[in-house]
């Protein structure tokens, strides 16, 4: 059976502490791996621009010995040219793997749906699992243990946000999401990691506080206010968000060895300010840098009995 990482919802607690673990074994010793793709092709679909995810992927397969071929909007242009699903089941004759980048999520549940090769989101409207998975390796990384950690994340409730919510519930990081008015995370997803949470002893909140949310937390994270697609929302969005800029300010509510997290790529001024971007809390390449390494473990866990 070929397995999918469509978002966190296809990945137990346990195995993700198991990926984890697999990270930190690939990243301390990579040249270990360096034929554990030999003879497979992953393709990528990226239908929105990328420098993160597209950059890791690629060269992630290459340090494993496989080999990758970009599919950028003018080749595929999902959907349009021909359906999603021809395009899925034709790619299923080459490659071993798909990685999506792509508007709606949908498209991501549909190439899943008729592909036989496992099938990756690189980043949806709705998820960014490997992201969220990044993430908690780099949390990981800095804390030693998840458990009992308290993320706050402080902006949009958007794709990076609902990957969180359901990564830190899963984990057992406590999470306090606030956003203004408007711009709260979808319900199903909260009432998701609402879940998970109970299970794993966390705590989480959705809030309009962010003083609130900051107060006392290991991990402040945020992320761009105006996501891929949204351009046309920029003006609106920018006076909606004002009061939710990380600043020195606001981060002196958190514990004192506090990390700052952003999944990149950052509006200075914006929704975080050079200070603290640029300041020693942050770890904002420590995250860019474990995209890869995370999705060596991804791309080996998947292919693993493929
Ligand atoms: N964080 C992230 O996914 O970056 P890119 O959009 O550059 O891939
Ligand atoms: N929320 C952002 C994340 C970019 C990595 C977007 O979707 O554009």
């Amino acid at each position: 059976m070929k397995r999918d990482l469509i978002n966190l919802q296809d990945f137990s607690s346990d195995e993700i502490a198991e990926l984890l673990e697999l990270t930190q074994k690939m990243k301390n010793n990579p040249s270990a791996y360096n034929q554990a793709l030999k003879g497979k092709t992953v393709g990528l679909i990226f239908q929105k621009p990328s420098n993160r995810t597209r950059v890791s992927f690629e060269v992630g397969v290459w340090e494993l010995g496989g080999y990758c071929v970009y599919l950028g909007p003018e080749e595929i242009n999902l959907g349009v040219r021909e359906s999603t699903s021809d395009v899925s089941k034709t790619l299923s004759r080459y490659l071993d793997a798909i990685v999506a980048r792509t508007h709606r999520h949908q498209d991501i549940i549909d190439l899943a749906k008729s592909a036989t090769i496992p099938v990756i989101n690189g980043l949806s409207d709705l998820f960014h699992p490997c992201q969220a998975l990044a993430d908690l390796f780099s949390i990981k990384e800095k804390f030693q243990e998840l458990k009992g950690l308290t993320l706050a994340y402080i902006g949009d409730g958007n794709n990076v946000c609902l990957s969180l919510l359901l990564g830190c519930s899963k984990m057992g990081i406590n999470i306090h999401v606030a956003t203004p008015k408007g711009y709260e995370p979808q319900n199903d997803v909260v009432e998701a990691a609402a879940g998970y949470a109970e299970e794993s002893g966390s705590i989480l909140s959705v809030s309009h506080n962010a003083q609130k949310a900051a107060q006392n937390s290991n991990i402040i994270y945020t992320d761009t206010w105006v996501s891929m697609g949204q351009e046309a929302e920029s003006k609106q969005r920018l006076h909606d968000f004002k009061n939710y800029q990380i600043n020195n300010e606001l981060v002196r509510l958190a514990n004192p060895d506090f990390i700052f997290m952003h999944c990149l790529p950052a509006h200075r001024g914006q929704e975080v300010t050079e200070e603290v971007i640029d300041g020693g809390h942050s770890i904002v390449f420590d995250q860019a840098e474990n995209r890869l390494h995370i999705q060596k473990a991804i791309l080996l866990e998947l292919l693993k009995s493929s």
